[in-house]
């Protein structure tokens, strides 16, 4: 029966405290490994960016956001006091752009941005509000670069299924400043960022308990403050003792290559082996909205082969890999019926087959699955910044952002479910709330501290 089915599926995506306990303490490892030299499995990178905004950053910020789906574009405008305006436009990236040139990409960003700056750039009597001078602009970047200042970054892989040629070992920053100039953009390009580090920046102005900052969206990664001190790869920089920097831990390769700690099941290697990057991002191969539908299309194609499902239907709707999206597993698991109207729909809609309330019952127990095993496992990569960085007494917060933090129901319930069985009932000092947008007023953020450094000779 579907129920005897779905007790093996059990024991392969559930993780118990304990086994959550271990990954905590291998993940504090591989972070400390990261600081202390450089290119390690977990990256670690400073992020140049020193302590914490003060609130007083101010003024108009350009923020360009290449993520993993969109580009948006947008003004910031910092009022103080945790306070902003922001205007954007957003365009949506095609699977040819992602593989094509890189050049070709940056020049792609350029040219949005150009057409935000001609358009909404204006006043109403038709006036150039950048006239005479160069705005500011805040670049986030959010794949792995590797920085030895803040206005440059050279990107060590991409990942999120991006692939464009000549880009990977070259610096991100100089690519997009000759875009920059092809256009002739009145903008000065300040600093090179990644999302998890605008989240970090923006979330504490907002909210100064904020203290590490995630982002559970395409891809899956975090940020925190370290003291430079506690950083060995960064003593050959002599930058004061006493100062703080972001760190962008580019935690989703946690675990790649070596593949020692985290429970991958079968279909998580077909995953992994079947990407364009191979043996990397294991960690987000296991938690990312990239990932996750594609999952549970491969349990599904598993049970068909078998004979279990859909018997005497035509299912090759279902049999093309990233065709089951992960916003279907939230959907199912959100389906408020007792029929689970919902899955009929997504199943006859999407993929043209019939299906039984036990199937469906099947469905959205196994959608549940890995849905709590992607939160727990989030939980554990927060908990292992938590322990290294000493937060658990005094508690802290965690500014988190993307689509399935902001989408996938519970997923924030059981991210703290998770802390609670790492850490006890302390687990309950660490909260996660949604983040203030971290790529354009983070990005405004960081550019703005940026100047202030810079006019100041540091
Ligand atoms: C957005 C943040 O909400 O989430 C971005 O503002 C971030 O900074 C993005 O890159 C990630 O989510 P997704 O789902 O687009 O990958
Ligand atoms: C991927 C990128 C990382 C980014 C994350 C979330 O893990 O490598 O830079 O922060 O996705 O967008």
């Amino acid at each position: 029966t579907m129920a005897d089915h779905l007790r093996k599926y059990e024991t392969l995506f559930t993780l118990t405290p304990q086994r959550m306990r271990m990954i905590v303490e291998a993940f504090k490892d591989s972070l400390e490994l990261g600081l202390e030299k450089p290119e390690q499995i977990v990256p670690m990178v400073p992020t140049f960016v020193f302590g914490w905004p003060t609130g007083k950053e101010l003024g108009d910020y350009l923020a360009l956001d290449l993520g993993g789906t969109n580009l948006r574009v947008c003004l910031v405008t910092l009022q103080g006091d945790g306070k902003f305006e922001i205007t954007q436009s957003k365009h949506r990236l095609t699977e040819e752009q992602k593989h094509d040139d890189g050049q070709k990409l940056f020049d792609f960003c350029a040219e949005c941005l150009k057409t935000f700056i001609d358009t909404t750039l204006r006043d109403d009597k038709g006036i150039h509000l950048t006239d005479g001078k160069k705005l500011p602009l805040g670049f986030t970047f959010s794949y792995p670069c590797s920085q030895d200042k803040i206005d440059h970054g050279v990107l060590i892989r991409w990942t999120k299924g991006f692939g464009a040629a000549n880009t990977e070992g070259n610096d991100v920053a100089a690519m997009f400043r000759k875009s920059l100039e092809k256009y002739e953009l009145p903008v000065t390009l300040e600093a090179l960022i990644n999302d998890t580090t605008g989240t970090l920046l923006a979330s504490h102005y907002v909210n100064p308990e904020t203290k590490i900052a995630c982002i559970f969206g395409t891809g899956c990664n975090a940020a925190y403050m370290e003291h430079v001190k506690d950083i060995p790869k960064m003593a050959k920089y002599k930058i004061d003792e006493k100062a703080d920097i972001a760190i962008n831990c580019e935690w989703g390769a946690f675990d790649s290559f070596e593949h020692e700690h985290l429970p991958r099941t079968k279909y998580d290697i077909i995953v992994d082996e079947t990407s364009n990057k191979p043996n990397e991002q294991a960690f987000e191969k296991l938690i990312s909205g990239r990932y996750l539908g594609e999952i549970l299309r491969l349990v599904i194609c598993e049970l068909i082969d078998e004979g279990v499902l859909f018997l005497g239907q035509n299912t090759y709707k279902l049999e093309s890999p990233y065709v089951f999206e992960t916003a279907f597993l939230s959907l199912m698991e959100s389906d408020p019926t007792d029929e689970l109207l919902m899955i009929i729909g997504i199943f006859s809609h999407f993929f043209a087959v019939e299906t039984t309330l036990a199937e469906r019952q099947f469905f959205r127990a196994l959608a549940k699955l890995i849905g709590k095993r992607a939160a727990r496992l989030s939980a554990c990569g927060i908990a292992s910044i938590v322990s290294r960085m000493g937060y658990l007494d005094e508690g802290c917060s965690v500014g988190a952002d993307g689509s399935l933090y902001n989408k996938y129901p519970k997923f924030a319930d059981r991210i703290h479910e998770g802390l609670v069985d790492i850490f006890g009932e302390k687990g309950r000092n660490i909260i996660t709330h949604h983040a203030e947008d971290g790529s354009g007023v983070g990005s405004a953020i960081i550019a703005a501290m940026t100047k202030v450094r810079k006019a100041s000779g540091l």
